[in-house]
């Protein structure tokens, strides 16, 4: 009877450890608390407690030091099945994986990716747990053997389906800037500090799919896959068909996080 299994009615988070140490925990937690407080669920932890429990569940593994913690807080159990519920005690999820790293080498020919329509709901920024079109998305671009599948909503490049996307053109980065048509991801936002430290320009402003197919680098974001350079969208090379020498920078920056 658990509404999360019912209706998908719960918000999750996904925090990457590096050497048992979270990469942005505040901001995991914040947009945790963003997700609950958007659907009226009672956050049952202190940001304290969930750092315990985390750094608990991190402790467990006594070999993989690289892990993804997964949480998922639902709803909550009702007596039956119904759409509309009363206060419940919501349930917590908690589970961590090791995090299969890839070398800088393997990712320097880049990956690739197919475009999709985005006809995802208008609340996109909340991190639901019910992320049917997610996964019909990510299981399309494994069925065409590519790495991720690249959203648009009236030819604007949003994000993908499990990840944020960045292009580079003439030496400056552009990303799908925050609001309910992104997830607004804490790797995203890494991404961008990373590439003002080192005085790159960045715009958050859209851009189309034109501008995906001809821009000088594309890459996606997330916390488990970090920065992946994507060469070749819909079958046609992006660019060299290489990675780019922007992302091989934001790539060390971003790695210099882990210490
Ligand atoms: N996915 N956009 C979507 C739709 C996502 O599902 C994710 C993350 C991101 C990137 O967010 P972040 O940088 O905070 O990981 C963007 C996670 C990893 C998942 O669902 O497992």
């Amino acid at each position: 009877m658990d509404r999360g299994f019912l209706f998908g009615d719960g918000i999750y988070e996904v925090f990457p450890a590096y050497d048992r140490m979270i990469i942005g925990l505040d901001s995991h937690l914040n947009r945790l608390q963003d997700g609950l407080d958007a659907i009226n669920i009672k956050n049952p932890h202190s940001k304290d407690e969930w750092k315990n429990l985390i750094d608990k569940i991190i402790s467990f593994d006594s070999i993989n030091k690289n892990q993804a913690v997964y949480l998922q807080i639902s709803r909550g159990s009702d007596e039956n099945r119904k759409h509309t519920y009363e206060e419940l005690k919501p349930t917590v999820y908690i589970q961590s994986s090791a995090i299969k790293q890839r070398d800088k080498s393997s990712l320097l020919n880049g990956m690739s990716a197919i475009t999709r329509e985005d006809i995802r709901w208008l609340k996109s920024d909340t991190k639901a747990t019910s992320l049917l079109a997610n996964t019909l998305y990510a299981q399309e671009a494994k069925n065409n053997d590519a790495e991720e599948t690249i959203l648009y909503r009236n030819g604007i490049i949003t994000e993908a389906s499990t990840s944020n996307v960045f292009i580079a053109k003439n030496n400056c980065i552009y990303t799908h800037p925050k609001g309910p048509i992104i997830l607004p991801g804490i790797t995203r936002e890494k991404t961008i500090l990373c590439a003002k430290a080192n005085h790159m320009s960045v715009e958050e402003t859209p851009f189309t799919t034109r501008q995906l197919m001809e821009a000088d680098e594309v890459w996606i974001t997330s916390s488990t896959r970090e920065i992946i350079p994507i060469t070749t969208i819909d079958g046609i090379q992006i660019s060299n068909g290489c990675a780019g020498p922007i992302w091989s920078t934001l790539y060390d920056e971003y790695q210099s996080l882990k210490s």
